[in-house]
Parts: structure tokens; C-alpha cells; sequence
């Protein structure tokens, strides 16, 4: 039986990190940040100075990533980028908007594709991101995409970046945000879409409690999850 993996995809700010690291815990089980990932590349390439539309040095840079990633505390995750903490600097909005930029080239996303693979290890995989369903662990055994209303979802994000101490006004971040999910919609390469056999939940009126609880319900359903 292969390693099992559920996938949790959807757009920006919908609460895909913080229900797939609880459930991740909860199972016991590996988690993988695939949006970490091409924030990290961003992030790496602007430190390099790589144009951040140059596929071949893009591709440099994502390949040789010393990167991991540790859960800690109830919902929280700590990255390093050859051994520092880069935590709070991949949620900056120069690494967002610099992450969507770079996941569209084809290059950067060939790269990134064996690494995730490599993240399928028993006893299993809670994988969040925007194709994890589509396209990296298309065999998954359950495959959830999450949706949320565009002013509930920058509502969430909002709270959020206040919560980690980076401030950044409503209106501003609601239209980055909708200017990184058309990028991330309309890129010829893994766009943002749901997989066909992805169970779809609007959580623009659930909590993070309640979306756990549809999911791990789901999850029962499930044979292999069990
Ligand atoms: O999920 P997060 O907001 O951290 O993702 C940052 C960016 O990385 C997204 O806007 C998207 O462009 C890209 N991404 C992607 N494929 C994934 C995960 C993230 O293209 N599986």
C-alpha cells in the first residue's frame, strides 16, 4: 500500500496552514509547506540578486535550497534556510508577492517537484499548497481544496501578519492578494484549481475547529486514512 497523503490546496489566506499543521499533529503524521518552498526561492533569489523572471538561475537557486522545516507549539512552524531562521522573513510581503512570481516559471516548479515528492514518508502526509492534488500527489487518497470568500480570506490574513507583528493595512493587503490569485489562477503551469476528485469546503463561515472536523470526518471515511 503506498504511503498515504492527503492534500489540502486552495487560494491565499483561506486557513490551509494552520488546519493542515493541526491535522498533521493530530495524525502523527509528515507536513509539507509546499508555499514555504517558493517563498524560500523568492527569497533566496532576491538575496542573490537573480531576476526573479529568469528560469534557468531560478532553477539554480531551488535546486541546492538547504531547507527544513520544524512544528512546534500548537499551530507553529519554523523554517530554515542553511541553519538560520528565516520564519518570519518568507511571510514578508516582499517574499509573497516575490513567491507567485516565481512559481509560475516552469523551471522553478520542475525543480521543486522531486523535493516535495520526498516529503511521502510513513506513517503519512498532510501536503498544503495549490497543486498539491493536481499535480505533485495526484494518487492522494483524499484530496481537500478549501475556499473562503475573498474579504473573509483577507480578513484571516490580516489577523495573522498582525498576530507575527507584521502590519500591513487591510485595503492594501486585500488587493495584493487578489493580484496574487489571479497569477497564481491564471499561469499556464499548475494553476490554482481544484482537483477533479477534490472534495471542496467554503469555510467562510466555519472556524479553524469546525473545517478540522469536516476534514477529519472525511478523513474516516477513508479506508486507507484510517
Ligand atoms: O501558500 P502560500 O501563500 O505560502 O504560497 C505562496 C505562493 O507560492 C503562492 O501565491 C503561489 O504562487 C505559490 N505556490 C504554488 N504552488 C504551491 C504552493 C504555493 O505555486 N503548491
Amino acid at each position: 500500500m503506498p504511503c498515504p497523503v492527503l492534500t489540502i490546496d486552495g487560494p491565499s489566506g483561506v486557513g490551509k496552514g494552520t488546519v493542515a499543521k493541526i491535522l498533521a499533529r493530530e495524525l502523527g503524521w509528515h507536513y509539507l509547506d509546499s508555499g514555504a518552498l517558493y517563498r524560500i526561492v523568492a527569497c533566496a533569489a532576491m538575496e542573490r540578486g537573480v531576476d526573479l523572471t529568469d528560469g534557468a538561475a531560478l532553477a539554480v537557486v531551488a535546486s541546492d535550497l538547504d531547507v527544513s522545516f520544524d512544528l512546534i507549539g500548537p499551530d507553529g512552524e519554523v523554517i530554515l534556510l542553511a541553519g538560520h531562521d528565516i520564519t518570519a522573513e518568507v511571510r514578508s510581503e516582499a517574499c509573497s508577492r516575490g513567491a507567485s512570481i516565481v512559481a509560475a516559471r516552469p523551471e522553478v516548479r520542475a525543480a521543486l517537484l522531486t523535493r516535495q515528492k520526498q516529503f511521502r514518508q510513513l506513517p503519512g502526509l498532510v501536503a498544503e499548497g495549490r497543486d498539491m492534488g493536481t499535480v505533485v500527489f495526484p494518487d492522494a487518497a483524499l484530496k481537500i481544496f478549501l475556499t473562503a470568500s475573498p474579504e473573509e480570506r483577507a480578513l484571516r490574513r490580516h489577523k495573522q501578519l498582525n498576530q507575527k507583528g507584521l502590519g500591513v493595512s487591510l485595503s492594501a493587503l486585500s488587493q495584493q492578494m487578489q493580484e496574487r490569485d489571479q497569477r497564481d489562477s491564471s499561469r499556464a503551469e499548475a494553476p490554482l484549481v481544484a482537483a477533479a476528485d477534490a472534495l471542496q469546503v467554503d469555510t467562510t463561515q466555519l472556524s479553524v475547529e469546525q473545517v478540522v472536523a469536516v476534514i477529519r470526518d472525511l478523513a474516516k471515511k477513508v479506508a486507507y486514512l484510517r
